[in-house]
């Protein structure tokens, strides 16, 4: 029901600040009611790479952006060494309100979201998607296989529009907890600004 109800209201949408206004009346995901308020976006939303993480922590809630805490700081070093600010590019998350102790949201919850991601991705019209994270990257692009095997890889990724390519990548709040991972992350940034070069 809720899953039929998103699909709807996210279809509703023309543009992204209409969407946000969707999201934000939106009652279908509980978590709404136990975070502190939306955390739709932030960067360009005409930028040609979108990054998709998991959902909000406690300093995304705080401040209604994603990725400004510990691990959005680390973002932040690795679009800078790819030469990108928030300026270059679009963030947003699978789910859009914070679970309760940060925990990963569960498949229903992250079900119920999906269609107000893909209509955001659809009306952003990114060149480039990079899912942050295995949850991300599963819901997204709908496989089953875990970041370790599907990092590094390029999808295909039906925007609605048109065909675009998508690449999983570690999640940096992952590599803040095992630092020597980030190699594998930056040969990953690497392919992606290469692929933004095209
Ligand atoms: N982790 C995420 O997946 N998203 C955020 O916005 C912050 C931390």
């Amino acid at each position: 029901d809720a899953i039929m109800a998103a699909r709807t209201a996210a279809r509703n949408a023309q543009t992204l600040e209409e969407l946000r206004a969707i999201l934000d009346q939106f009652d279908g995901c509980a978590l709404k009611a136990t975070a502190t308020r939306l955390v739709f976006a932030d960067g360009n939303p005409e930028a040609r790479v979108m990054f998709v993480g998991e959902a909000p922590g406690r300093d995304e809630d705080i401040e209604g952006l994603p990725f400004v805490g510990r691990s959005g700081k680390l973002l932040d070093r690795m679009l800078a060494a790819i030469g990108l600010g928030r300026s270059q590019v679009y963030i947003a998350n699978i789910v859009p309100w914070r679970p309760p102790g940060n925990r990963t949201p569960t498949p229903q919850e992250s079900q119920i979201c999906l269609p107000f991601i893909r209509r955001q991705i659809e009306l952003a019209d990114p060149d480039v998607i990079v899912c942050l994270g295995g949850p991300s990257a599963q819901t997204l692009l709908g496989i089953r296989e875990g970041i370790t095997k599907t990092r590094g890889r390029w999808y295909k990724f039906d925007t609605g529009k048109r065909e675009i390519r998508a690449m999983p990548t570690f999640h940096p709040a992952f590599l803040l907890r095992s630092p020597l991972q980030k190699r594998f992350a930056w040969r990953d940034f690497l392919a992606i600004k290469k692929a933004l070069a095209e």
